[in-house]
C-alpha cells in the first residue's frame, strides 16, 4: 500500500468547542499465531464537532481499536484520521483530547482531589489555578464531600466520577469513552449517563461513546453507529430522534422504545452478516 498515508494528522480550524473527526479508509490489521486478523478494513466515519455519537457492534469487531486510533494512541496500517479543531490545544489551556476506560485507573496513593489535578500537574499549570478546576470538575460530578477520600474507600460508581472529572478538567474538546459504565450496576449506570449528558450539553465537545447497551446508547448520544462483526464496517448509522433535554424518566417512553429497537435490530444484522 505505498503511498498511503498513515499517520494523524491535525488541520485547523477557526471555531473553538469540539473537534471534527475524518476517518478515511482506516485499516488496521493485527498478527496473531493465526497469522493476519483485519479489524478495520478501509472504515470511514465523520464525527462533526459538538456531537455525540455512540459506537456499538459485537465484542471483538474493532470498537476499542477504532477509538484508539481515533485518540492516536494507534497507528493505522493504511488510511488517515484527520482531528479539526486541534489546533490552540496546548499543555496550558487544556482542549485537548479525554481518554476514559471501563477501569478508573486511579492513583491509589491520591484522593480524589490528587488524581483529578494530575493531568493540569503534568501540563504544568500552578498550583491555585489547577486546585481551583480540579475542585469545580469534582463538584460537576457530584464528589464534593470525598475530595480527600481515597481510591480504596469509594464505590465503583464513585471512581468512575473521579475517573470522569479527571477527563473534563483540561476541558477537552473530545471525549473519547470506551464502555465506561460497563462494569456498574444498572441504577449507578444510568446516573452516570444523566450526569454524562448534563457534562455534554453544557460544553462544546465532541462525544464518542463505546457501548454494547442499546438503551445506554439511544439515551446519551444524538447518533448511534452500529458497527458489523470484524472487519468492522458500519451497519447502521442513525440519528436518534430524541429531544434534547432527556429525564431519566424518558426511558420508560415509546419514542425511547423504537430507537432502542431499531438500534438492536442493527446489532442483530451485524451479527448475523458476514
Ligand atoms: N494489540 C493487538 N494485538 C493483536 N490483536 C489485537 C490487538 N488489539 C486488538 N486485537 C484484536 O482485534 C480485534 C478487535 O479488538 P477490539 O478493538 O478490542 O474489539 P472490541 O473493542 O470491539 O471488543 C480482536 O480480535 C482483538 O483480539
Ligand atoms: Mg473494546
Amino acid at each position: 500500500m505505498a503511498g498511503v498515508m498513515t499517520q494523524v494528522t491535525t488541520r485547523g480550524s477557526a471555531a473553538a468547542g469540539g473537534m471534527d473527526i475524518a476517518v478515511r479508509g482506516v485499516r488496521r490489521v493485527f498478527e496473531s499465531h493465526r497469522g493476519p486478523v483485519s479489524v478495520l478494513e478501509g472504515l470511514d466515519l465523520d464525527v462533526e464537532a459538538g456531537d455525540f455519537v455512540a459506537i456499538l457492534g459485537p465484542s471483538g469487531c474493532g470498537k476499542s481499536t477504532l477509538l484508539r486510533l481515533i485518540a492516536g494512541l494507534d497507528r493505522p496500517d493504511g488510511g488517515q484520521v484527520e482531528l479539526r479543531g486541534a489546533e490552540g490545544t496546548n499543555t496550558t489551556s487544556g482542549g485537548g483530547i479525554a481518554y476514559v476506560f471501563q477501569d478508573a485507573h486511579l492513583l491509589p496513593w491520591r484522593d480524589v482531589l490528587g488524581n483529578v489535578v494530575l493531568p493540569l500537574e503534568l501540563m504544568g499549570q500552578s498550583r491555585r489555578s489547577r486546585k481551583t478546576a480540579a475542585l469545580a470538575a469534582i463538584e460537576k460530578v457530584g464528589l464534593s464531600e470525598a475530595v480527600d477520600r481515597y481510591p480504596a474507600q469509594l464505590s465503583g460508581g464513585m471512581r468512575m466520577r473521579v475517573s470522569l472529572a479527571r477527563a473534563m478538567v483540561t476541558r477537552p474538546r473530545l471525549l473519547l469513552l470506551d464502555e465506561p459504565f460497563a462494569a456498574l450496576d444498572e441504577i449507578t449506570r444510568q446516573h452516570l449517563d444523566e450526569e454524562l449528558r448534563a457534562l455534554w450539553r453544557e460544553s462544546r465537545m465532541t462525544v464518542v461513546f463505546v457501548t454494547h447497551s442499546t438503551s445506554e446508547a439511544v439515551y446519551l448520544a444524538e447518533r448511534a453507529v452500529v458497527l458489523s462483526k470484524r472487519p468492522a464496517r458500519i451497519v447502521r448509522d442513525v440519528l436518534l430522534k430524541l429531544p434534547s433535554d432527556r429525564p431519566k424518566d424518558l426511558r420508560g417512553t415509546a419514542e425511547f422504545a423504537r430507537e432502542t429497537a431499531g438500534v438492536y435490530a442493527a446489532l442483530e444484522e451485524g451479527e448475523i452478516l458476514p
